[in-house]
């Protein structure tokens, strides 16, 4: 039987480079994402699978229960979850619209444990399923000037291996994804692009190739590329006073 995976973020960046793998291996596909354009083109370009479109913004509370809502309306099961949607914001936190934070937690945080929640149990029922959550090699320091989205990385690596520990035994996988800096549509959002850490940014094809290598084979955490790897086993053995350092001095002009 065909298998289904649901992208967030679908529309851009490392979530498109996804519904490319995805597909190519097979699956079919719902795809989520705001921008209306993008969505009609993935229809159109990836019409050798069943694709299935949702247009949401997931920072609105509620918008994961309405997506499970309309995929158990139309029979359409998950097989595997890919919770890619995510965004961040650079600047002293106190100056950072706290709206705009909000909606970070919101998406980075909140709709990526309610879309978990709501998809697992047929994952349990079939005892067969992969979660795919995206964090960042931000996950393993604090980061000053991008406080809030350094933490809510951190939220996404460690609920993501305590789910893959209460799942072990079972034929479910849980992968982090930790991806360092990586040339997409975050950087102009983030308003980083112009900083050290987007020094050396990754192409995301490559991000995403060593991703789904990485989810195929069922591994818990992934960071693509060896820098980041590097940077993030540094990060266990140094101060969390001193990798905040470096996180500050990194966010700082190139
Ligand atoms: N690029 C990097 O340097 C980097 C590094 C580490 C981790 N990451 C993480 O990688 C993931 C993918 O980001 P990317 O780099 O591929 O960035 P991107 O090109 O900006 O793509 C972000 C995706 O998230 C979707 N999205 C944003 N806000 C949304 C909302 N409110 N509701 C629904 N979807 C929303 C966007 O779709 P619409 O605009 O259509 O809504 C878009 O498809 C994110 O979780 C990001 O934190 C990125």
């Amino acid at each position: 039987m065909i298998k289904t995976a649901l992208i967030t973020g679908a529309t851009s960046g490392i979530g498109y480079e996804f519904v490319k793998l995805f597909s190519r291996g097979g699956y079919n596909l719902v795809v989520v994402g705001r921008n209306e354009e993008k969505l009609d083109e993935i229809e159109q370009v990836f019409h050798h699978v069943e694709i299935t479109r949702i247009q949401k913004d997931l920072s609105k509370p509620g918008a994961a229960k309405e997506i499970f809502e309309e995929l158990s309306k139309l029979g359409i099961t998950i097989d595997v979850v890919v919770n890619n949607a995510g965004f961040g914001l650079l600047g002293e936190f106190d100056t950072v619209s706290l709206e705009e934070q909000s909606r970070m937690i919101q998406l980075n945080i909140t709709a990526l444990t309610e879309l978990t929640h709501y998809f697992l149990p047929y994952m349990k029922k079939m005892n067969d399923g992969k979660i795919v959550n995206i964090a960042s090699t931000a996950a393993f320091q604090p980061g000053p000037l991008m406080a809030v989205y350094y933490a809510t990385k951190a939220y996404v690596l460690s609920f993501s291996e305590a789910l893959a520990e209460e799942l072990k035994g079972k034929n479910i996988t849980v992968t982090t994804i930790c991806p360092g800096a990586t040339k997409t549509n975050f950087g102009a959002a983030a308003n980083v692009e112009h900083t050290i850490m987007f020094s050396n940014a990754m192409d995301a094809k490559e991000v995403a190739k060593q991703s789904y290598e990485g989810i195929m084979k069922g591994r818990r955490v992934v960071i693509p590329g060896a820098k980041n790897k590097a940077g993030a086993y540094a990060a266990k053995f140094l101060p969390r006073s001193l990798t905040a350092k470096i996180a500050k001095a990194v966010a700082g002009e190139k």
